[in-house]
């Protein structure tokens, strides 16, 4: 971390209006200079910049601050990375005294992708073979400008010409073979993609860190259409996002982004218009990818391939997306299609007024599935249908939305409302009693009102809160004594142990000294708390950077929550183990009412 002096330092350096115009075109007015903000839409502009004081400030959106803020929220950095980029412009070192682990230095393999993507690219765009995949990309509706932004390239036929420019580029092997573009064998090296179209996949920065390879020319249907980069060091396909890089300044403006299942559907979207498409590279959508988009967006909008498969990979995505608190709409798109066929078969216009015009939320997607490719003219498909949708209506989190519901299947089905809604009394006599009405309590997380996460992500969070809390406590005794009466009610959502160690922090450590040490706090300690705690500790180093109250408030919430899944999950045992009917209700009912109270904290 760098020092307050050289902070100050890095921010006197840094003319203000260099740092802000090239995203903003600046004119000059009086002391001052204007444009339209950057961070918002507007047609005057409000945006001010200061070369005199070194501050931006929007008098639209109240964004801005000094250089580095204002590097942070236009590039999407962490502190961190803003102020070394400052730095390095400005020739300042900073000083890094509680940093011990350096970051790792990728930048060689980020070249080496960049030359292997440089190198696919020229293969497409100056071979003879090159000339055959432009015309099957042509043929997709890609136009050569689409093929420059998507960085698209092709592997030649050759077995081994990636190896040899890199080899004449002086990389090692081993590195080759690490980054998933070479392999070896008793013949030597070969490269990994061969005669296929690549496409690139970069990090969140925009660094190539993978591609994903689609076959084109090849008749053997053995082989599997796309091939992607296995995990590497630099490529996990667990967090990574295609288009995210390039999104993500659509995304905030749009305040929404699109997930598609493959990349040919998240460049027929962008090339229609809807720049803020991305999709997971061949593999189910995960809970990280959701706090990755939650930087820049809490409202997704899934549009799926719309064939069976898509819809069941739908429906998890729901799921995943409210854990993360995000609200969630969906696009089905007619006969299966996805969203590439439905650019080419109706035209760019035609996708984006369907698109835009069929946003449907949770419960319309799920009714709407239901129906489809389901033959209502044969009775046992309507009854299965039913049983369908009544499980449905059973977990609707309102008695409107359930009647509004059932007057829509009694339509459909043609059937007579009271006659659906005595088969739906009986249904729901069959549900068991502890399933009984538990609504979408997820509807609810209405998680704009939490204040934003950095980029925490909630596997990190989850165990990891216990541990900034100890990074803050240790700084000061007031802080300390702070978070303590914050989380007092809220202790059980700490692991036991981390408990323990807490509780001999503030009630035995903090009793006798006003100053914090580690080792004297360490003879208050049991061996084994000493181990967990120095394990803690030893864990978060260098991972962590500064706190500051909407992380903690943050932590403090995810605590709310756990503690009451911690309660929740007592109660729901004690529902099971009872056979006496009356208190299981009041069991019930008490599980009830502590969802409904996170419910109503979160809507605050
Ligand atoms: P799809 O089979 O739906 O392909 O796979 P697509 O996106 O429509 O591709 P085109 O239009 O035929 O070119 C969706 C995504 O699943 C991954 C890819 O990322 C693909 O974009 N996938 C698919 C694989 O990783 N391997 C495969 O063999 C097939
Ligand atoms: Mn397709």
């Amino acid at each position: 971390m760098a020092t307050q002096e050289e902070i100050t330092k890095i921010i006197e350096n840094t003319d203000m209006v260099e740092l802000v115009s090239p995203y903003v075109k600046l004119s000059k007015q009086g002391k001052n200079y204007k444009g339209l903000c950057p961070f918002h839409n507007e047609d005057t502009p409000s945006f001010v910049v200061s070369q005199e004081k070194h501050l931006a400030h929007c008098f639209g959106c109240g964004k801005g601050g000094n250089p580095i803020q204002f590097l942070m929220d236009i590039k999407l950095i962490s502190f961190n990375e803003a102020l070394t980029e400052l730095a390095k412009k400005n020739g300042v070192t900073i000083s890094n005294p509680y940093q011990k682990k350096q970051e790792k230095d990728y930048s060689l393999f980020y070249e080496m992708m960049q030359t292997a993507t440089k190198f696919y690219q020229q293969n497409l765009s100056m071979t003879k073979s090159g000339k055959k995949a432009l015309t099957y990309l042509h043929q997709r509706g890609l136009n050569d400008e689409m093929i420059q932004e998507f960085q698209i390239g092709l592997a030649p036929s050759s077995l081994d010409s990636l190896y040899k420019v890199l080899k004449d580029a002086n990389y090692l092997e081993l590195d080759m073979m690490d980054l998933g573009l070479v392999g070896t064998s008793d013949k030597g090296y070969y490269d990994l993609f061969s005669k296929r179209i690549m496409f690139p996949i970069c990090d969140e920065q925009g660094h190539v860190v993978g591609f994903s390879a689609r076959i084109f020319d090849n008749p053997d249907k053995t082989q599997p259409k796309y091939i992607n980069t296995r995990d590497t060091f630099l490529y996990h396909k667990g967090n990574i996002l295609y288009h995210l890089h390039q999104a993500k300044t659509e995304i905030l403006r749009k305040k929404r982004f699109i997930l598609h299942e493959g990349q040919m559907d998240v460049i027929a979207s962008t090339g229609a218009g809807l720049k803020e498409s991305v999709c997971s590279m061949g593999t189910a959508f995960t809970l990280e990818q959701a706090y990755l988009l939650k930087k820049y967006a809490t409202q997704a909008i899934i549009c799926y391939d719309g064939d069976k498969a898509g819809i069941a990979a739908s429906k998890k995505a729901i799921a995943i997306f409210k854990k993360a608190g995000i609200q969630v709409h969906l696009v089905l798109l007619p006969d299966g299609m996805d969203p590439d066929e439905y650019v080419a078969m109706y035209g760019k216009e035609a996708y984006v007024s369907y698109f835009e015009e069929h946003k449907l939320d949770e419960l319309e997607y799920n009714f709407a599935t239901a129906f489809l490719q389901k033959d209502l003219s044969d009775s046992v498909v309507v009854e299965t249908l039913k049983k369908e949708v009544f499980e449905q209506i059973q977990k609707m989190p309102s008695q409107t939305a359930k009647e509004k519901y059932l007057g829509r299947l009694a339509e459909k089905i043609n059937a007579s409302k009271s006659s659906l809604s005595l088969d739906y009394e009986a249904f729901y006599k069959t549900v068991p009693i502890q399933d009984r009405n538990e609504p979408y309590y997820d509807d609810f997380y209405l998680e704009e009102d939490i204040p934003h996460l950095k980029p925490i992500y909630e596997d990190k969070l989850k165990r990891n809160f216990e541990l900034r809390l100890f990074l803050y406590a240790r700084n000061s005794k007031t802080k300390a004594v702070e978070i303590d009466n914050k989380i007092f009610d809220y202790m059980d959502a700490f692991l036991p142990i981390n408990r323990e160690i807490w509780i001999t922090l503030i009630n035995h450590y903090y009793m006798k000294y006003e100053q914090f040490d580690d080792q004297l706090f360490c003879s208050f300690l049991t061996e084994e708390q000493k181990k967990v705690y120095l394990e803690n500790l030893e864990s978060v180093r260098g991972a962590v950077e500064e706190y500051n109250d909407s992380d903690l408030a943050c932590i403090i919430q995810k605590m709310k929550e756990l503690h009451i899944k911690v309660q929740n999950e007592t109660l729901t045992n004690q529902i099971k183990q009872t056979t006496d009917e009356k208190l299981k209700m009041k069991k019930l009912k008490e599980k009830y009412n502590n969802k409904k109270q996170t419910m109503i904290r979160r809507r605050k």
